[in-house]
């Protein structure tokens, strides 16, 4: 990959500006890395460019069809100064697969790793060093020939921006209440529901929406055919803490994204004595739990959100508090090990982490 020779650096005293409050997703970093595809040539020119807007022609598929899959990475600062990734050959992997199910050429693991590691390494001033502060990564490939019939695009860019983010949420780990849709799907049985495409995030915004009508901070959804299994949130997976010590997660089915974060917390479960489970969940099991005392803690995981406890479940027939702890209980715990893992606080022993 070639780096600029005369990049255009936004001012060190500005960046240090923008790491008192990054919000998330708001500020975006100097460069971005490019990898271009097409059907003659394969993969193609990669390079770190200047962070600048694309020049599509408006006949671009992606506008019209919506071929595009992305992924969500961070970077994290350590005490020591040092940047790190966290289990980035896990997106590499996922995204090979989201690319497959939207007919996108997939990226070689290793150029999806590289692309990453050099994009941060050249913009490593935009890594934050604040409290539970990150640089998230966005690596995304969008479909770019001018065609308007309908099949995959000849031409593809693959393209990584980067932005230090804080909290998802703007009350950082306050417990968010959820409203649980029953009405509207994300995604239905054979489509796009384990792929990370940018449609199954268009759907789900009318849904957020109206959760936010209802004074909720994320939307759940259910399946479309019965609307009786609980599959995710709006951009994060869901999860149960029971009073027997499980996590219970439901079981990917094709129609739930496989979190990285929720695969993390079913390998760490045992390390804060909780047995994990993925099985299908449905919503009355839910309510019950919690009427019945046998849920002990909700919670929202993903790259973005970390792990986020549940304050309560509302749909049209009423809200359903969770009695959630005073210490945050073991969600809390769990979050804690995460974060000590990717901050380098405590031994990585799963060769999760890469030194950028
Ligand atoms: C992520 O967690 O990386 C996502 O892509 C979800 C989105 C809510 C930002």
């Amino acid at each position: 990959i070639s780096t600029p020779s005369n990049p255009s650096y936004l001012a060190d005293d500005a960046i240090a500006k923008i790491h008192e409050n990054p919000g998330f997703g708001v500020y975006f970093s100097d460069h971005m890395a490019l990898i271009d595809w097409t059907s003659e040539l394969g993969w193609t020119n990669a390079r770190i460019v200047d962070h600048t807007p694309f020049s599509m022609d408006p006949a671009g598929s992606v506008y019209h069809y919506a071929q595009e899959a992305f992924e969500g990475l961070k970077a994290y600062r350590r005490a020591d100064g040092s940047t790190w990734l966290f289990r980035p050959r896990s997106n590499a992997q996922r995204f090979a697969n989201s690319c497959a199910r939207l007919a996108l050429p997939q990226l070689p693991e290793d150029d999806f790793v590289e692309s990453v590691r050099q994009l941060v390494a050249v913009d490593s001033r935009w890594v934050p060093s604040g409290h539970e502060q990150s640089l998230y990564i966005r690596p995304f490939a969008v479909a770019t020939e001018s065609f308007l019939g309908v099949r995959p695009g000849k031409a593809v860019t693959y393209c990584v921006i980067t932005s230090p983010v804080g909290s998802y949420f703007a009350g950082g780990v306050a417990p968010v209440d959820i409203w649980v849709e029953t009405h509207y799907s994300r995604v239905a049985n054979g489509g796009t529901g384990a792929a990370k495409c940018g449609g199954n995030y268009a759907a789900s915004l009318l849904p957020q929406e109206i959760a936010y009508q209802h004074g909720c901070n994320q939307v759940m959804f259910v399946d479309n055919a019965e609307h009786t299994w609980v599959e995710e949130l709006g951009g994060m997976n869901f999860a149960i803490i029971t009073k027997d010590d499980e996590l219970i997660t439901p079981e990917l089915n094709g129609n739930i994204l496989p979190g990285i974060t929720r695969d993390s917390l079913l390998t760490l479960a045992p390390e804060v004595g909780l047995t994990a489970q993925e099985r299908p969940v449905s919503l009355a099991e839910v309510y019950e739990g919690l009427a019945k005392g046998t849920i002990a803690e909700l919670f929202a995981c993903g790259t973005a959100a970390v792990i986020t406890p549940i304050g309560s479940l509302t749909d049209e027939s009423g809200r359903h508090e969770v009695n959630v702890p005073a210490d945050g209980g073991r969600t809390i715990a769990l979050r804690n090990l995460l974060i000590d893992i990717q901050y380098g606080r405590i031994a990585d022993t799963h060769g999760w982490t890469e030194q950028v």
